[in-house]
Parts: structure tokens; C-alpha cells; sequence
């Protein structure tokens, strides 16, 4: 299922971890049997990750005759990104022993396939590192709230060292980002609208195909609408939102508007606290911003406007 790059076949490829470095065998099966959501949460990473080469090929065509880029793309992420599918793919068969992987998988592949396009990428080369650099902020988020709410250790191992390489990917894409926007003398406001663009994205076609597909055999001969989805879809927010790294993931985000420090100060909390509001749920996010995050903003914007008068 999982090809191999010609990169991969020509240079050996250093992982920083292997299969063989998860203890497999002591998956908990009787805790994970009814886990619903988290099925759905292993699952729809599971696909996406293992479709990488899709999204890889369009990459490598698009930075093509930049060699640093095209290089790290071919033997270093597409490697890991492949190695996360195929680590998820595992976990899922061992966990859920009676679940098609292989079978629901080529279902979604056909759809999803479809949808990933070079036309779908940021019109410039420093754009579309900025929402690479957002792809990959959403997914170490997503990697470190499935591994701090597993009931299962395994799970929770597996989840860091793919959230470790998230990181160190959002990095590169971002050191990338910052040749580029020197290159193509990008502004502010064209990143932020790229930012944007890409937030909008998340949760977009690929997890909804995914999710389609996994729940399908799940429950053979119901109907998947659009209010199902967006059902579970709430519910897995609602569930990833109380353990996801809000504010590390806004300052991730931040980082590539290159806002002065005093300017950052003001506006982290603030967003920090709208993220656990929209993520998280109505009430909860509203006592966050009460009690959490802004209570620091609201300290330094007292201070500052004090020292004004
Ligand atoms: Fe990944
Ligand atoms: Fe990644």
C-alpha cells in the first residue's frame, strides 16, 4: 500500500525512531474496544498520513529547481510522514483487529485522490510555505491531545514521537518560509490571508472523506450526511480541544506574521483563549478566557495604558 520514492530507493534514509521501537504487544485491546472517537482519530490520521506521497509529488513538482526543498521533501519528510501512516496503520489492526485497513482505505484513497491538485497550492512558493507551516502546527497540536487523552500508553508513545517530528517539521517548513518571503519580498497581509486560507482548511475534504469512509463499516447502511459529520466532528473537537497545546500552537502560528514582541504580548493571549473557545466549547472556552490565558493580557493592557496616562 505504502510506496517507496525513487528518493528512498537511492540514499538511506536516517529515522529518528522505527516501528520496531513501539511495544506493540502491549496495546490495551479491552480499553481501546470501545473508544469510538479515538477510532475515528487514529483512523482519519491513519489515511491522510498514508496518502502523503499524493501530496509529496505536488510539493517536489512545485519547488522543483530548488534543491535544499525539493531534497529534505524527498528523503527526510515524505519518509516520516510515510512512516506515521504506516506506524497508525499498525496501531489500528492491532487495536481493532477486525477493521478492513487495506479495504476502507482503497475507498478513500479514490475519493480523496481526486481532490489533490497542484492548482490546490498557494499561488507563490513562500505561501505555500507558510501553510505547510500551518499543516504542520495543526497536526503536532493534534498528535499531542490524542496522546495526552489515550487510555492506552502505546498510543500515547506512538502519538509523541509522531508529534516530535511535526515539530521539527513546522521548523524547516519555516526556515524555507522566511528564505522565501526575502525571495518574493512577501508582505504581512498576503501571508495572513495564506494563514487564513489554510485555518479554513482544517477539518476540510480529507478528514470528512476519511471519516466517511471508516464510519461506513462501522455502521454498514447508514447514511453519512452532513449533520452526522458535523456531529462528530463537534464531538471530536470538543474531546481534542481539552488536551490540545492551545498556546504553543497560536504561537506557532504568530510567528509567521513576524509581529513585533510588545505586539505578540498583546495579541497571544488573546487569540490563545478564542482558540480553547472555538476548539473546546462554548461555556469552557468563556471561563478560560475569564480565568486563564487573558487574565495575563488584561494585566499587561491595564499596565500599559496606565503608563500612558
Ligand atoms: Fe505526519
Ligand atoms: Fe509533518
Amino acid at each position: 500500500m505504502i510506496g517507496v520514492s525513487p528518493a528512498g530507493k537511492r540514499s538511506p534514509v536516517h529515522q529518528r525512531w522505527t516501528l520496531d521501537d513501539i511495544p506493540w504487544d502491549a496495546i490495551r485491546r479491552d480499553a481501546m474496544a470501545n473508544e469510538e472517537l479515538i477510532f475515528y482519530l487514529v483512523i482519519t490520521a491513519s489515511f491522510i498520513e498514508t496518502a502523503t506521497d499524493t501530496y509529496a509529488r505536488n510539493l517536489i513538482e512545485y519547488y522543483s529547481g530548488d534543491e535544499e526543498v525539493t531534497a529534505w521533501l524527498e528523503q527526510h519528510w515524505q519518509h516520516e510522514e510515510l512512516q506515521h501512516g504506516r506506524a497508525l496503520k499498525r496501531y489500528v489492526q492491532t487495536a481493532w483487529p477486525t477493521f478492513d485497513w487495506d479495504e476502507v482505505y482503497r475507498g478513500f484513497f479514490a475519493e480523496f485522490s481526486a481532490h489533490c491538485k497542484v492548482e490546490a497550492l498557494e499561488p507563490t512558493r513562500c505561501l505555500e510555505m507558510a501553510s505547510r507551516c500551518i499543516v504542520e502546527m495543526g497536526t503536532s497540536g493534534y498528535y499531542t491531545a490524542l496522546g495526552r487523552l489515550s487510555p492506552d500508553t502505546v498510543l500515547g508513545l506512538l502519538a509523541n514521537y509522531i508529534r516530535e517530528d511535526e515539530v521539527r517539521h513546522y521548523k524547516y517548513f519555516f526556515r524555507f518560509f522566511l528564505l522565501y518571503r526575502e525571495r518574493e519580498n512577501t508582505g504581512r497581509a498576503q501571508v495572513l490571508k495564506a494563514v487564513w486560507r489554510r485555518l479554513k482548511m482544517i477539518d476540510g475534504d480529507d478528514s470528512r472523506i476519511a471519516l466517511k469512509h471508516a464510519y461506513a463499516i462501522r455502521h454498514p447502511g447508514e447514511p453519512f450526511d452532513n449533520r452526522l459529520y458535523r456531529k462528530m466532528q463537534k464531538r471530536a473537537r470538543y474531546l481534542l480541544g481539552a488536551y490540545f497545546p492551545h498556546a504553543m500552537s497560536v504561537k506557532m502560528v504568530l510567528t509567521l506574521l513576524h509581529l513585533g514582541p510588545r505586539v505578540q504580548r498583546f495579541v497571544q493571549p488573546v487569540i490563545t483563549a478564542l482558540s480553547r473557545y472555538l476548539l473546546w466549547g462554548e461555556w469552557r472556552g468563556i471561563l478560560n478566557i475569564r480565568s486563564g490565558a487573558c487574565a495575563g493580557f488584561y494585566m499587561r493592557l491595564r499596565t500599559c495604558l496606565l503608563r500612558k496616562v
